[in-house]
């Protein structure tokens, strides 16, 4: 079978090379090999970042590909061998059909005015003059905003101590942890003050953490609940079974995990790149000022320059590299190549947003793009597509738009250092490779507005 032309280097190198620099390998291949190329990754794997290749695979990813569980083992530790991300085929049609409609819609929409209460919750200990680290009040807002969602409201000592494990699990994101879930064989506990057997110990009171819970709605249930515990709880398949408790909780460590640290990351970027940017800011505060006294969350939703600069954003740092594997069922040409079945193939979202004849002077964040031309689903795809595409997309991108509103509305910021922001891996996603310090410089001189959240 002949692959396309990749790295000839052995497969170690690029192995480490993958670990510690995807990015500027991805574009050291692409600018040599082209659309698409070949990594000899633990296995040879395909990499495209050409439209129509993508269209093609994410648009037949159950006839001419498949989107296998075991190609998302690495996932495994973290999230359990339940979770929506490590099953495939029937159950896992089945239990996105579940989780959708929380996610979604109207649903998602009453979440308006929760996201609204945490962030003001969060914004308003800034003190004028202190500088503080943006990723962390981020990721707390996100982190809250999903607890909320997956439990409904929810406080208590459970709650904080579920929050501070779950941060610091994540937080941890070393290139020894990358190798770690890269190769099993090195999952060894040695002790709770090795990498190793630190996760472990955070990860086994994380799931004590969620078993307790479960156990209470299930001791106290209460059919007026809403949240996604309780939808998952009262799931059945079509032969009346209900989901075990280790099913639930891998659902709920997937949600919980998948859901914040991702949309914080993003937020992040967000406020980086307003606050890096002059005219971004202003013309986005002049967007905003244009509200009058008390928008509701889904005016903010439909913002046009509020979009283009959230697009811009994820354009320009995605977050996610890459879809998951996509496997070949039936011979197929991609790209001019004739795949045979069982090729992996991933789609680089990352190259994508990168290429030049979309994205003309791709390195710069100008969110005018995304009001000049419409681009196609397999042009920007923050989100993946097809079976696996992200399914807190919707969610994210409403949390994200009303987050930034709101605190942009309420206090007027700078970045601490002005020096470029780069991106580097952090865990399997991508973060800023050093800590975006803001301060506060005083009450925003837009009047700081209450966003009324609305259902309709
Ligand atoms: C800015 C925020 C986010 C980004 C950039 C992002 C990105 C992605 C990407 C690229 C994929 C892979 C899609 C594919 O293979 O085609 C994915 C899948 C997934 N995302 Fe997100 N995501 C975000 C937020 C969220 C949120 C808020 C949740 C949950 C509430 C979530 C839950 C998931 C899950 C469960 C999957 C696996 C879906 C499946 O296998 O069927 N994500 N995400």
């Amino acid at each position: 079978m002949k692959l396309p032309h990749g790295p000839q280097s052995p497969a170690f190198v690029q192995m480490l090379q993958w670990i510690f620099r995807p990015m500027p390998l991805m574009t050291a291949c692409a600018e040599r090999y082209g659309d698409i190329f070949t990594l000899q990754l633990n296995a040879p794997v395909v990499f495209t970042s050409n439209p129509q290749a993508l269209q093609q695979m994410l648009t037949s990813d159950t006839k001419e590909f498949d989107a296998p569980k075991d190609w998302n083992t690495v996932f495994e530790p973290m999230l359990g061998k339940n979770s929506l991300i490590t099953v495939d085929g029937e159950v896992h049609r089945r239990q996105r059909q579940l989780l959708m409609p929380p996610l979604h819609g109207d649903r998602m929409r009453t979440y308006g005015q929760v996201i609204n209460d945490v962030t003001e919750q969060v914004i308003s200990q800034w003190q004028i003059d202190q500088p503080f680290c943006v990723r962390s009040a981020m990721q707390i807002i996100t982190m809250r905003v999903i607890m909320q969602a997956v439990f409904g409201l929810y406080e208590g000592p459970r709650a904080q101590e579920l929050e501070s494990v779950l941060a610091a699990m994540l937080n941890e994101s070393s290139p020894l942890r990358v190798v770690e879930l890269y190769f099993p064989a090195l999952q060894k506990d040695f002790g709770p003050r090795s990498s190793w057997g630190r996760f472990i110990r955070r990860r086994a009171r994380v799931h004590q953490l969620l078993s307790e819970e479960i156990q209470e709605r299930r001791d106290n249930p209460d059919s007026s609940r809403t949240d996604i515990l309780s939808l998952l709880m009262e799931a059945r398949d079509e032969a009346g079974e209900a989901m075990s408790d280790e099913e639930i909780r891998d659902q709920l460590m997937t949600l919980l995990t998948a859901g914040h640290e991702t949309t914080a990351t993003a937020l992040t970027w967000a406020l980086y790149w307003i606050h890096k940017s002059p005219s971004v800011r202003d013309k986005l505060l002049a967007e905003l000022d244009g509200l009058g006294d008390c928008p509701d969350t889904n005016t903010v939703f439909k913002l046009p320059y509020l979009n283009a600069v959230y697009s811009e954003t994820l354009r320009i740092h995605p977050v996610g590299m890459l879809t998951f594997p996509r496997v070949v069922r039936t011979p197929l040409s991609l790209c001019g190549y004739e795949l045979e079945p069982g090729t992996v193939v991933l789609g680089s979202i990352y190259l994508t947003h990168q290429r030049e004849d979309l994205y003309p002077q791709h390195q710069q964040f100008k969110p005018e793009r995304f009001l000049e031309r419409q681009f196609s689903a397999y042009e920007f795809l923050p989100f993946g597509g097809g079976v696996r595409r992200c399914i807190g997309m919707a969610f994210a991108q409403f949390e994200m738009k009303v987050v930034l509103a709101k605190i942009l509305t309420s206090w007027d910021l700078a970045l601490v250092d002005t020096r470029d922001v780069r991106p580097k891996r952090r865990g399997l996603v991508t973060g800023p490779d050093r800590s975006v310090q803001m301060v506060v410089k005083s009450q925003h001189q837009v009047k700081s507005r209450t966003l009324e959240s609305s259902n309709i």
